[in-house]
């Protein structure tokens, strides 16, 4: 039985990677600060497996804490989630970003040379490249992030590539992430953003339950086939899955590998609009807004090297993507507060 560190272990991505990996019969050792998500969710983690696992309320800038988990636990890999997420928030508060994200990496790093741990899949973001002319994105692309988030995720990938180069028994793999949206399909755990949504999907489904009056499209007039931004947008299940695949194939191994985690599809906000309209039965209303600042107008993933090496593909479409989004936002209308 292999034993992992999952790091924002209670967040929506965090709570959906710790049920994948029980169902894989790992063990599972899930910290988070708690900041922006609730043990609740693993609460339901455990309902929902039959499964046990051990979390502890730890903040990866409190360098004893985290490391007492590291030396008690002897895990054999880590998969770090814990992280702020949202841009818009990061260009107003950049130094928190950095601190969180990149600091937070640092002394999570200086524990696992404590105690020899040397295997981490990085949740990484596809923010990392910025804005591109060419698509779908390849791994390879340049990295030109236009925002404190995405570029503390350029540099955490800097940061990790330099231990690889200073001990090359290290064994690394960062996840780009695209758009992670949905939920698992027993609408017990899904995404409970504090207050407003930044993203697409929640805001729509907070529009369907009656949370929110209707819907703001940032900008109509984009070069795309319906004039809204185009996004690749991944079931939360696939994508957490894609991280139980990347463990499997690499975590035997030394290296230092970047995968992208997309459908490989784009996807309009009038196009997501009408699938969750369409799965929901409510009807969505929606005016146009002005665009919102450092949005780009298309992006989406070439997906094919983590199809290739890791034995992964996604699975799931946008219409079960906003199924499961609704399943969860119906049965749970104020997340998990
Ligand atoms: C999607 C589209 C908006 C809200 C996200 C995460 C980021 C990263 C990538 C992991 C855009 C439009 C949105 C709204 C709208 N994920 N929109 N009205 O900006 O691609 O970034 O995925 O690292 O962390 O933030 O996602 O859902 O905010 O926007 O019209 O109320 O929907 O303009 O075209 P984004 P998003």
């Amino acid at each position: 039985m292999k034993r992992i560190l999952v790091t924002g272990g209670t967040g929506y991505i965090g709570s959906h990677a710790c049920l994948e990996l029980l169902l894989a019969d790992y063990e599972v050792i899930a910290i988070d600060n708690l900041s922006n998500s609730s043990e609740e969710s693993l609460k339901r983690v455990r309902n929902i497996t039959n499964k046990d696992l051990i979390f502890h309320k730890v903040d990866l800038l409190d360098k004893q804490e985290l490391n007492k988990v590291l030396s008690k636990y002897k895990v054999d890999a880590v998969i770090h989630f814990a992280g702020l997420k949202a841009v818009g928030e990061s260009v107003e508060l950049p130094l928190k970003y950095y601190f969180n994200n990149v600091v937070g990496t640092l002394n999570l790093c200086e524990a696992m040379i404590k105690n020899n741990v040397k295997t981490i899949v990085f949740s990484s973001s596809c923010t990392v490249y910025g804005v591109q002319e060419k698509m779908p994105l390849k791994e390879d692309c340049p990295l030109q992030p236009c925002n404190p988030y995405g570029r503390s995720k350029r540099d955490v990938e800097e940061i990790l590539n330099d231990i690889y180069n200073m001990d090359t028994s290290w064994n690394i793999v960062l996840l780009r992430y695209f758009n992670p949206v949905g939920a698992h399909g027993s609408g017990q755990i899904g995404e409970s953003p504090l207050g407003t949504p930044n993203n697409l999907l929640p805001y729509i489904a907070q529009v369907a339950v009656g949370k929110l009056p209707e819907l703001h499209v940032f900008g109509d007039d984009y070069p795309t086939s319906d004039g809204t931004g185009v996004r690749d947008y991944i079931h939360v299940v696939d994508l957490s899955r894609g991280h139980i695949r990347a463990l499997e194939s690499k975590i035997s191994g030394s290296g230092m590998h970047t995968y992208n985690l997309g459908t490989g599809k784009g996807c309009s906000v009038f196009e997501m609009i009408s699938a969750f309209e369409k799965v929901s039965g409510k009807k969505i209303n929606f005016q146009i807004n002005d665009r919102r600042s450092g949005d780009s107008a298309i992006c989406y993933a070439d997906s094919q090297k983590a199809q290739k090496e890791l034995g992964w593909a996604a699975e799931y479409d946008i219409e079960k993507m906003c199924e499961d989004a609704w399943h969860w936002q119906s049965c749970n209308p104020n997340g998990y507060e």
